[in-house]
């Protein structure tokens, strides 16, 4: 397995690769992984010969005071579980050459990328999205793979390919989760004992609010009563709980299930007098 830190190596391998009829599958990423991004791993190889895999810890995605430098870096392990899963070359680019002092492009996403979590974090996908398409450009990859961990995120870089002609085949993995239901995260590394008890009961209470949903009871009851039993549980706030349409993630006429939906969650989960933002959604 290659370590590649400069975009010219980048750029040759994948190009000799290439020019043996290799199709490239690439799975961006920032690092600190766990069993969740290796999902995503094992599904690349069904969809080509290459896997390239970027670790990356995307300044321009995060916000002033969100956890930038705290951020877990973890490169070598990181390294090792990814040639145990037979990773062809790891992309560690340099955050300078990333983002020269010159850079002054933006991309940004409207619809699928407006509201939910950019009602929270109103910047966060024009970081994604400018990382994203600067990542394809330098792989060039014939595929991509996404968590549907992140559903928002899958949506917007679904949109961005489309509307920005990238013929470039996205893919999304389904959420990985641990025994307890809690989909992992590399943000889960921070919780002690008690923050971790009680983040994996936000998944218990999200397929509660789902089940009565698909029974029947009007989407913004059953929505209510979830942030109230998260609120109950123990979590500290709640951004949003709310149903939308699978593919758009536009919001449901009349209030009642008529079709495939998908629930997207965030809550905040108190931790060592601090709090973890957990994000979740279930298909209903
Ligand atoms: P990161 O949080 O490292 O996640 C990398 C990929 O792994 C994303 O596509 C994410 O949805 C997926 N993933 C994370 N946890 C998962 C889980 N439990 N189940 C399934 N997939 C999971 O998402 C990012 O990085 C960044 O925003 C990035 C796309 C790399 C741009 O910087």
């Amino acid at each position: 397995m290659k370590i590649v830190r400069t975009e010219r190596d980048l750029r040759n391998t994948v190009w000799g690769w290439r020019g043996s009829g290799d199709r490239i599958t690439f799975v961006p990423t920032m690092g600190a992984l766990h069993e969740g991004h290796l999902t995503l791993v094992r599904l690349a190889k069904k969809y080509g010969e290459r896997i390239v895999v970027s670790i990356f810890v995307n300044p321009t995605q995060f916000a002033p005071g969100e956890d930038l430098d705290a951020y877990p870096r973890t490169e070598t392990e990181d390294a090792r579980l990814l040639e145990a899963e037979g990773v062809d070359l790891i992309y560690v680019p340099d955050p300078q050459t990333m983002y020269d002092v010159h850079h002054a492009t933006t991309v940004k996403v409207g619809g699928v990328a407006q509201g939910l979590e950019t009602d929270y974090r109103p910047t966060f996908f024009d970081g994604v999205a400018l990382v994203v398409t600067k990542l394809f450009n330098r792989v060039q990859p014939d595929t991509a793979i996404f968590g549907e961990k992140d559903y928002q995120q899958l949506a917007t870089i679904r949109r961005l390919v489309e509307d920005l002609d990238m013929s470039i085949n996205i893919i999304g993995a389904p959420i990985a989760r641990d025994g307890h239901g809690l989909a992992l995260s590399s943000r889960n590394a921070y919780f002690d004992a008690d923050g971790l008890t009680l983040a994996r009961k936000l998944n218990i209470i999200m397929k509660k609010c789902a089940s009565d949903m698909r029974e029947g009871q009007h989407v913004d009851v059953a929505t209510d009563e979830a942030k109230r039993a998260l609120l109950e549980a123990g979590f500290s706030s709640v951004d949003y709980v709310e149903v939308r349409s699978p593919n758009s993630l536009t919001v449901l006429e009349g209030g009642y299930l008529n079709g495939p939906a998908r629930v997207l969650v965030a809550a905040h989960c108190p931790n060592q007098g601090n709090s973890v933002r957990l994000i979740d959604n279930f298909a209903v």
